[in-house]
């Protein structure tokens, strides 16, 4: 979590990271600072909020230095402060630190450096990093840094400039992600591709324990001992229009109209090759699904095509779940790590540790040369572009398609599955582009407080994601459950001011369905039901109905998560909630 941006170069460096900061800050925004190297000492400002609160404490300063360092903080360590907002400065301020991640024996180091008589003055783990690399330093930033990094235990990404040598950037990468962006006599740093985008596309994405020293007309790379190493550079292939607005209130509600388009990309990555994987699910005993949040709905979903299509049992685990149990894995099993970022530490640790147990290791993951991307045996990208929204959509669905594609991928109708699988954004589209409908009923209900979701089979999951989009941006309290297991305790909340969002597809469980929306409208629940355009009895039966272009069942989780989408966007929009940056959310959770 946090977001680290750096600049040294010809031009002024603060313009440079506010851009990037304001592109990071999706990963956390508690407060934001950033540190310069302004006439040959260190010029630090800091401020609680958002970005726009620190810039508007830089309005009008004119500030010539060429090199420094920002930060956009997501608390873990110390309230939401001043004092523990970043850049943090050791005593003589003389060198400054921005940091990400978490330094674990902060409490040991604090202890230690008090002895030595440093005051600290903030609540974070970060202040221990900037006092090492003072009490190290001996006339040469890099060193200072490495001698530092033998002391720090933890997950972490930090970045450090000092007054007495200006131009220089030392930044390191252990556990939470750092690129590189080179440029004509001007280099950068960010915890992410987007904020480099405007600058530069030739990136180097750091690996873990991996050092940068960061000059104006260099960039050099050493592991942790100080050995320099060769790094290719990266082209990125997408262009900075893809991560702007384009004209919608909010990147969320871009995001969701985009799904038309990323949907078909993705599909068409995969429609006329197969997955080049050398292997078939069926090799495997079981296929271990690992993910979080929305990956982990996702995850959900593509047990139920898996094995259908593959035979082969799928399990389904919460990766912080899984880091800390001791659950029996082996060469027989395939670990499927969805990660939308490819950084989120819960997924990486703990399937990290489920590879050293001698499985194999395949992810699912939106961000090329992400940390997941590159740690894992074998890699699946969905390709819906950088995705800036807090609430994770586009990248949903495309998680989805990729993950039918790896179900059907060894059947032998496989190429009619998956042009079957093309006709998803057309559909998309021609829902979109009559949405009208969900603004309305979203407006309606905008002044209730609980909301339950159900659904069953491959709604289930889509249940659980509606939920999910709903609590987090609107800050109402929604529940997702499998309509059948009502019955068995939840459906003692329904009363008239709890409204239920039942999706009822035509399927296999969709008589089941009517059933459980029965017993809702029986406790006098209103039921908001989510079903094919038609559908007569869903349109009798429910108080509103949402009404989606019919599709074959197995496809159905396309279509009925869209209207979910809008429904929690709409809602939060009226309610004049930050969407694209829910309060104590941040994008990337790099922390476990
Ligand atoms: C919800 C959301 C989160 C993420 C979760 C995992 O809208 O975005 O629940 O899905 O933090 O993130 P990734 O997929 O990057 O591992």
């Amino acid at each position: 979590m946090c977001g680290i941006v750096g600049y040294t170069g010809s031009s002024p460096a603060l313009l440079v990271l506010l851009q990037g900061l304001e592109r990071l800050e999706y990963r956390g925004y508690d407060s934001a600072g950033v540190a310069l190297v302004e006439k040959g000492e260190l010029y630090v400002d800091k401020k609680v909020g958002k970005i726009r609160e620190l810039v508007r404490s830089l309005w009008g300063k004119d500030l010539k230095a060429t090199a420094g360092i920002g930060h956009t903080r997501w608390a873990t360590h110390g309230e939401v402060c001043e004092l523990n907002a970043h850049p943090h400065t050791d005593g003589s301020s003389e060198f400054a630190v921005v940091h990400n991640g978490i330094v674990e024996n902060y409490r040991e180091l604090k202890e230690e450096l008090e002895k030595l008589g440093i005051a600290y003055r903030s609540q974070t783990d970060t202040e221990a990093i900037v006092h090492l690399v003072a009490l190290n330093y001996e006339g040469d930033l890099l060193k200072a840094v490495l001698k530092t990094l033998e002391k720090l235990t933890g997950a972490y990404a930090f970045a450090v400039i000092s007054a007495k040598e200006p131009g220089r950037i030392v930044a390191v990468r252990y556990g939470s992600p750092l690129v590189v962006g080179i440029g004509k006599g001007e280099n950068f740093i960010a915890s992410d591709i987007p904020a480099l985008l405007p600058f530069t596309r030739d990136v180097i994405p750091l690996k873990d324990g991996e050092v940068v020293d960061l000059r104006p007309d260099g960039v050099f790379i050493y592991d942790f001992k100080g050995n320099l190493l060769t790094k290719d550079v990266m082209h990125v292939p997408w262009d900075i229009i893809s991560a702007e607005k384009g004209g919608f209130k909010h990147f969320m509600l871009k995001e969701i109209f985009e799904q038309p388009r990323t949907l078909s990309d993705t599909i068409r990555g995969y429609i006329s090759r197969d997955l080049s994987l050398p292997f078939s699910l069926k090799d495997f005993r079981r296929v271990l699904v690992v993910a979080c949040g929305t990956s982990y709905h996702a995850g959900l979903v593509g047990k139920y095509w898996i094995e259908k299509y593959a035979g082969v049992p799928v399990e389904v685990a919460y990766a912080s779940e899984v880091r800390y149990s001791d659950m029996q894995v082996g060469e027989e099993d395939l670990v499927l790590a969805i990660s939308q970022s490819g950084e989120t530490a819960d997924t990486r640790f703990s399937v990290l540790a489920l590879k050293e147990k001698g499985s194999t290791l395949l992810s699912l993951v939106n961000v090329m040369g992400s940390a997941l991307d590159r740690e894992s045996d074998y890699t699946l990208y969905t390709h819906a572009g950088p995705e800036i929204g807090v609430a994770a959509t586009k990248t949903f669905t495309a998680q989805l398609a990729v993950l039918y594609a790896l179900a059907v991928n060894h059947t032998e109708d496989r190429q009619v599955k998956m042009e079957n699988l093309l006709r998803v954004p057309h559909l998309v589209e021609e829902y979109l582009s009559n949405s009208e409908a969900v603004r309305e009923l979203a407006i309606r209900y905008a002044d209730r407080r609980d909301f339950l979701y159900i659904g069953r089979y491959l709604s289930y999951p889509v249940a659980l994601e509606g939920a999910l989009k709903l609590k987090e941006i609107s800050y109402i309290h929604a529940e997702g459950y499998p309509a059948g297991e009502m019955k068995h305790g939840p459906i003692a909340l329904i009363e008239e001011k709890t409204p239920t969002i039942a999706i009822a597809p035509k399927d296999r469980v969709y008589e089941k369905m009517l059933s459980n929306i029965e017993e809702v409208l029986a406790r006098k629940g209103k039921v908001i039901g989510v079903g094919f355009e038609g559908d007569e009895n869903l349109k009798k039966l429910c108080t509103n109905l949402i009404e989606i272009p019919p599709i074959e069942e197995d496809l159905t989780p396309f279509l009925t998560t869209i209207p979910l989408q809008l429904f929690a966007y709409y809602i939060a929009d009226y309610l004049g909630l930050d969407v694209d940056q829910p309060r104590n959310l941040a994008k990337t959770v790099t922390v476990e």
